[in-house]
């Protein structure tokens, strides 16, 4: 098998942020002890994850909130970096759908906003213009299209959003729960469109709490628990331990 992705042991350290308790003279007083304890306020939000996503697999990653699940797509998309191991990622073109409207501009409109992003995800603007029409269309937008996104609801944030994503033809597709605001109808457009996906082989990682979605979408899955991988392996018995986990 060739991989798309490996992931060697990451970790992720965020800082914490604190309140300085006992207040500010008694903190000074006790200088540089109580900055040493602030700088050591950190929260490790992934601990140890190592795991490989093949090409052409259909990859979901589940658990709790707050497990670190958005996080390890945000370091998959380099978003961020990780605090230490190594991340390989092995695609041309990379479609990253992570927190709804991220890469979007309030005060242009939607198809303003479509011409930017699908530049900034390393489409020729000659290509853009082309599919500018299907985009659109796919959108299902209609006139708001040439309304400033700061209007849109969360639904047709994720429209735009998911539209532009499918069209800039990406060899790995990020989607982190963005599915979950669309309307059914939509929803169901989105999911036909990664299984058209999944024929021509392009890899994609979704992040659900949509078990139903996992199992119908998704070969192998993760289970990510207190910030580690619980789990691994076929999406069915993955998504079966975990919900037995819960019951
Ligand atoms: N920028 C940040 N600064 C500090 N802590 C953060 C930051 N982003 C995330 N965290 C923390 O890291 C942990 C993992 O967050 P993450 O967003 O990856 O969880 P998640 O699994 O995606 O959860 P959910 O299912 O709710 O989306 C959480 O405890 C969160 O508070
Ligand atoms: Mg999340």
């Amino acid at each position: 098998m060739n991989p798309i992705i490996v992931l060697n042991n990451i970790h992720k350290c965020y800082p914490l942020y604190h309140h300085i308790t006992g207040g500010f003279r008694n903190f000074l007083f006790h200088m540089p002890t109580a900055v040493k304890q602030l700088q050591n306020t950190k929260f490790w939000a992934l601990q140890g994850i190592s795991f490989e996503v093949n090409r052409g697999e259909t990859f979901g990653v589940i658990g709790r909130n707050g497990a670190g699940k958005s996080t390890l797509l945000g370091l998959i998309a380099r978003v961020m970096k990780p605090t230490s191991g190594t991340i390989a990622i092995n695609a041309g073109k990379i479609a990253p759908l992570l927190e709804l409207g991220a890469g979007f501009h309030v005060d242009l409109t939607g198809r303003e906003n479509i011409v930017l992003n699908g530049m900034l995800l390393g489409m020729a603007k000659k290509e853009i213009t082309s599919k500018l029409g299907e985009i659109i269309e796919f959108s299902e937008l209609h006139e708001f299209i040439d309304q400033p996104l700061r209007i849109y609801s969360s639904g047709m944030l994720a429209r735009l959003g998911f539209s532009v994503a499918v069209h800039i033809e990406p060899d790995l597709l990020l989607v982190d729960e963005i599915l979950a605001v669309g309307d059914i109808e939509f929803q169901k457009k989105c999911i036909d469109r990664m299984l058209e996906f999944k024929k021509k082989n392009v890899s994609i990682v979704i992040v659900s709490h949509s078990m139903q979605d996992v199992e119908k979408m998704c070969d192998r899955a993760a289970w990510i628990e207190n910030h580690k991988v619980r789990m691994i392996g076929d999406a069915k018995t993955v998504v079966a331990a975990y919900k037995g986990a819960r019951e």
